[in-house]
């Protein structure tokens, strides 16, 4: 195990001493047997990478540009719902962890404060959507994360129902002492249910995109064929995920799911993003290597925010971005525009 590991590792036990065992549950927990949710971080560390020898790495940097946002790092923090059971300051804190990393912060739709508390700690940050039944109440909602200064949608598209998964916080976690409703975008009604309206389809992607004024990131594909369709029909990118094997079980890990997704998009410009059990430096190489533009991290911001607020967030992503730069120099690679397909082997000898 590496060192990165081992630090992750410590944190989520020190998180579970910290939390309700039904907290933890919560944010631990995966649906079905938890195959997938078993799979996700081996399928990265199954993946070999091949460096490059005698390239100039005195200067390594792992600046990117997302969707036009300069950012410090391509690690950014998946949607993960109520960090105010994690810590009080809830997403506030994880916007200022962001803020300090240079990193951006995707805001769940079931946050616990405000789009204009969260967008005040100076990150860049994209809003998370549902589609919910009520299109009349998702246009109010994509219009206030528009105003907040969300500069653009998650519209995450696996979740027409919730996975088989042990706790749901409805059920389980809303009644925490103190603990707010959902947010919604500040918006005063309770939804029935919980993810998408079961009527969704590619042909909603147009209209989120107008109503919000701004471009839509589709998250949940795990199939080429879909991936370009989402394009096709007004996403500006695509987010690899299995929303960290919580909703159905057994599906593939998105490191099996992004190469074929990155070909489907060959020749467009749409960036592809790519979560689940993503937790070291190399993981992260070989994910860009492989195609993808940025990553994101899930429970582990949740682990970090809990043991030390929005500075270990900050430090989490500084150290996973410091063992992706030490992964780049090995590699020989200066700068992501360097870190190609043939850095990860596609056979083994
Ligand atoms: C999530 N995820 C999620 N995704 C989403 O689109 N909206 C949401 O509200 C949530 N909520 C949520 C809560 C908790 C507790 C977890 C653990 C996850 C999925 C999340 O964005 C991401 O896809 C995975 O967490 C990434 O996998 P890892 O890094 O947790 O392995």
């Amino acid at each position: 195990m590496t060192r990165m590991a081992r630090w992750i590792d410590g944190l989520e036990q020190q998180a579970e001493q910290r939390l309700s065992p039904n907290v933890y549950e919560y944010f631990r927990g995966g649906a079905g047997s938890e195959a997938s949710l078993a799979e996700a971080e081996p399928a990265w560390d199954a993946l070999r990478l091949r460096p490059r020898m005698l390239r100039d790495v005195s200067s390594v940097s792992a600046e990117t540009t997302v969707l036009g946002i300069p950012l410090r790092t391509p690690i950014l923090i998946a949607p993960s719902a109520l960090h105010f059971a994690a810590d009080e300051r809830a997403e506030v804190a994880t916007a200022e962890g962001a803020a300090a990393a240079g990193s951006l912060l995707c805001v769940s739709s079931t946050t616990t404060v405000s789009y204009p508390s969260i967008a005040e700690a100076g990150a860049p940050w994209w809003a998370q959507v549902y589609v919910l039944g009520d299109r009349g109440l998702t246009r109010e909602l994509l219009g206030r994360a528009r105003d907040a200064g969300a500069s653009a949608i998650v519209l995450t598209v696996d979740s027409p129902l919730l996975g088989d998964r042990k706790l749901i916080f409805d059920a389980h976690i809303t009644p925490a002492p103190g603990m707010p409703g959902p947010h919604y975008g500040g918006m005063s009604f309770t939804p029935t249910g919980t993810g998408n309206a079961k009527d969704l389809t590619f042909e909603d992607i147009a209209w989120i995109a107008a109503a919000a004024g701004l471009p839509v990131l589709v998250k949940g594909i795990l199939r080429g064929d879909d991936a370009a369709e989402a394009v096709r029909a007004g996403a500006a990118g695509v987010i690899v995920s299995n929303h960290g094997a919580r909703q159905l079980d057994p599906v593939v890990s998105s490191a099996w799911a992004l190469p074929e997704v990155v070909r489907a998009l060959e020749g467009t410009d749409a960036p592809v993003i790519v979560d689940g059990g993503i937790r070291r430096g190399t993981h992260v190489l070989a994910a860009l290597a492989l195609g993808a533009h940025a990553v994101l991290l899930g429970r582990p911001v949740l682990w970090a925010l809990t043991v030390g607020g929005a500075d270990l967030v900050a430090r989490l992503i500084d150290d996973l971005t410091a063992e992706l730069e030490l992964a780049m120099t090995l590699s020989g690679a200066g700068r992501l525009a360097e870190v190609s397909p043939d850095l990860v082997a596609s056979e083994r000898h």
